[in-house]
């Protein structure tokens, strides 16, 4: 039976979100519905709310989420009702080229559940934000979309591994490929750049220097295991970058702020033959001008990371097995926790840069 919950929608561009009733029908084939445990606040919510994304509105907001299986459709076997998982926007088909050929994280048809929500109100269809809509007490998904991981892990914690904070350690640890022994740059130091910190730091980084242009940042930064901090609204970062490596640069600079002249400073900042990685996503606006000469000339990669370039199945259990070992402090990214009628104020204070991430939690 279609079920009645509580679920956070943005109702049309620029408006106010509000709680509205939401009806959540029984999973069909190859489809689960979850019981939302908890749902991080991200930039991307804020996007849709502002119609940046695609005018589909009413949009169910939410998408960075742990929860309980309720129940699964027909031909699911990977997750079962009780099953404790956290919820990803990219479930893998296994038949795309990128799959066929061993590279699923980046598969090219990734799915989501086929039923739609709706509101109880008027039946109009919802657009639940990345294929999730968490904000709610209880959502339908892909089941792929379910990554099944050790229920230990507190529920706030493990459902920002579902965006963000993958995005950030994947930037580090999947396409910068940083090793042990490497010097990291990070240039933006929110939620996800902070999470390049930790990914770089668990993947044995030596030297790893947080660049933002906010003081507040680096100091969070600096918690969470950066060795050096630059404030580049005062420094040149690209100077205080090689100064800090011998002359030479980084060998993984990693732009987490999306903009043309952080990317510039990432290009100029990194050792000859070095790795840059784009995580920070661009507005459609923007454009990068650099010479030719010096992509050729200073060698190396200049990569973008989509979803840390991740592979749910492979990373997510492993994450929370390394934090519940002690050994990747997630708990550094939860600045607070807040109920579902919070959203709208946590909007604000996401605006204000006052948090790494609010977590409602249900
Ligand atoms: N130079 C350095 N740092 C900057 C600059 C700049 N010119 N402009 C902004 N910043 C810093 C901000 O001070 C902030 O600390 O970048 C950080 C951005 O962090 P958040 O706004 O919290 O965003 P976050 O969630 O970390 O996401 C960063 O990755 O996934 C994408 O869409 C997301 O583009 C966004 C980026
Ligand atoms: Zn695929
Ligand atoms: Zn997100």
């Amino acid at each position: 039976m279609a079920q009645e919950v509580r679920g956070v929608i943005a109702p049309g561009k620029n408006e106010p979100v509000r709680i509205e009733t939401i009806v959540v029908p029984d999973p069909g084939p190859g489809e689960a519905v979850v019981k939302v445990q908890a749902c991080g606040v991200c930039h991307t919510d804020l996007h849709y709310k502002q119609g940046g994304i695609n005018d589909d509105f009413p949009f169910l907001l939410g998408h960075e989420a742990s929860g309980v299986v309720e129940s699964v459709g027909e031909g699911v076997t990977d997750v079962a009702p009780g099953d404790f998982v956290i919820l990803n926007w990219r479930a893998v088909c296994g038949n795309c080229r990128a799959c066929r050929r061993g590279r699923p994280w980046y598969c090219f048809a990734t799915h989501n559940a086929e039923q739609k929500m709706t509101l109880a109100s008027t039946g109009q269809e919802l657009s639940p934000a990345l294929g999730i809509g968490a904000f709610a007490e209880k959502t339908l998904v892909a089941a792929g979309q379910c990554t099944k991981v050790d229920p230990a892990a507190s529920p706030a914690v493990a459902g920002l591994l579902g965006c963000g904070v993958m995005a950030g350690i994947g930037a580090a640890i999947n396409t910068g490929n940083v090793g042990r022994g490497d010097s990291v740059a990070v240039i933006g130091c929110g939620g996800v750049g902070d999470a390049a910190i930790a990914g770089s730091l668990l993947a044995g980084a030596e030297k790893i220097i947080a660049v933002d242009i906010d003081d507040r940042k680096l100091t969070t930064a600096k918690k969470i295991g950066a060795t050096h901090t630059v404030n580049s609204r005062e420094t040149d970062p690209v100077e205080a970058i090689r100064e800090l490596t011998g002359g030479f640069g980084a060998d993984v600079v990693i732009e987490a702020v999306g903009r043309p002249e952080t990317y510039q400073q990432a290009f100029y900042a990194r050792d000859l033959a070095g790795t840059v990685v784009l995580v920070g996503v661009p507005t459609p606006d923007m454009k990068l001008e650099l010479p030719l000469l010096d992509v050729f000339g200073r060698g190396g990669s200049l990569k973008s990371s989509w979803y840390g370039d991740c592979l749910p199945s492979r990373d997510f259990p492993m994450l929370i097995n390394l934090y519940l070992q002690g050994r990747l402090d997630l708990e550094a990214f939860v600045t607070e926790t807040i109920a579902l009628d919070d959203v709208e104020k946590a909007f604000e204070r996401m605006h204000a840069g006052d948090v790494l991430r609010s977590v409602v939690t249900l």
